[in-house]
């Protein structure tokens, strides 16, 4: 099965197995199934935070499972949402219904069930900020489960899903906490300037529609996986040796010390905005997304990636890390 449109950078992709089961019966099957032929499992949601090989061994599944509903309790009112919505038009729904909480997080691309694995996070908010708790399935016995907010162990474009619990459970619903009490998050300063005194969750979510369309690439007209690496964390010593060299260097202290830089500005400084490499390139408005031309794949993909991150290391001593994942 060719999965070349079915991941947002368009890599050339090819695997033996591929379902999309649109109920947790028929996703149970199809676990089942690949455990007794001995296939190995891939998940895809969207497709727009991973890095796909030319040939993919095994089978990949993407759960289709689409219901939601609304559970209204006093103030706080509970999303309970299937892995197979996609995040972005349930952002706009719920905005639309005055709810708040997730209006940051508006044009993310990808399906929700994905949301947690990289704790999306846009404009001062992130998925965990709201998520109460997660269903999976085991991937094993094929039974249900509620992880709390805690099993997850969230971070920063991280979770539980990334280490020990990868390979082992299907994503199949979220349960979001959503407010009916406007709690706008504008710490971001170029979204504060856009929105009014008073502003509804939806102009905000709205409003990040806008600052997305005009930094970040379209994927459907230009093929990218959003940012291509994270921001890196360091050590304050590291970040005061750097900011005297570099006062203008953009810098977010963190709660445990350390800062947290913007690899889109590292890789800026470097002379590396808008620079091509065969199919390839750095985006022109947005240093961190790396953008596809056509006819490229994941191994040319991951040269591009080094000399990226080489520059860097050489100019500033700092690593970065690729944020999309690897299949
Ligand atoms: N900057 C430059 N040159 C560039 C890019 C950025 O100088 O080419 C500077 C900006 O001027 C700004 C700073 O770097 O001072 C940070 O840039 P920006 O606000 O655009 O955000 P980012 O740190 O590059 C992160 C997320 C984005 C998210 C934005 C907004 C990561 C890896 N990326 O990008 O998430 O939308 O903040 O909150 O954390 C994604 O994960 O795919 C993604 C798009």
């Amino acid at each position: 099965v060719d999965l070349s449109n079915a991941n947002t950078l368009r890599l050339p992709a090819e695997v033996e197995h591929f379902s999309a089961p649109e109920t947790l019966e028929a996703l149970a099957a199809c676990v089942r199934d690949a455990g007794e032929q001995g296939w190995t499992l891939n998940l895809l949601g969207g497709g727009s935070n991973v890095l796909l090989p030319t040939r993919l061994k095994g089978a990949v599944i993407r759960p289709r499972l689409k219901q939601w509903w609304l559970d209204t309790r006093d103030d706080a009112v509970m999303a309970y949402v299937g892995a197979g919505v996609n995040w972005h038009s349930l952002v706009m729904i719920l905005a639309q219904r005055g709810l708040w909480g997730v209006e940051n997080l508006a044009l993310i691309p990808g399906d929700c069930g994905a949301a947690p694995v990289q704790n999306i996070g846009a404009y001062g908010v992130e998925l965990s900020d709201v998520l109460e708790g997660v269903q999976v399935m085991s991937r094993h016995d094929e039974t249900l489960t509620w992880l709390s907010f805690n099993d997850c162990a969230f971070g920063y474009r991280d979770s539980m899903f990334k280490r020990s619990l990868a390979g082992e459970v299907i994503i199949t619903r979220l349960a979001l906490r959503l407010s009916r009490t406007p709690r706008p998050v504008l710490g971001y300063g170029d979204l504060a300037r856009r929105v009014s005194q008073q502003p509804s969750s939806f102009e905000i979510a709205q409003r990040v529609c806008e600052i997305r369309r005009e930094k970040l690439p379209d994927p459907t007209q230009l093929p990218n996986a959003g940012s291509f690496f994270k921001n890196p964390l360091i050590s304050a010593d590291k970040a005061e040796k750097l900011l005297a060299r570099y006062p203008n260097m953009p810098n977010f202290p963190q709660a445990d010390g350390g800062y947290k830089i913007a690899a889109g500005w590292l890789i800026d400084q470097c002379g590396l905005k808008g620079a091509r490499f065969g199919a390839f390139g750095v985006h022109e408005h947005q240093a961190l997304v790396l953008v596809h031309f056509g006819g490229g794949d994941r191994a040319e993909l991951l040269q591009v990636a080094k000399r990226i991150t080489a520059a860097v290391q050489a100019r500033f001593g700092v690593g970065l890390e690729i944020e999309p994942r690897c299949l």
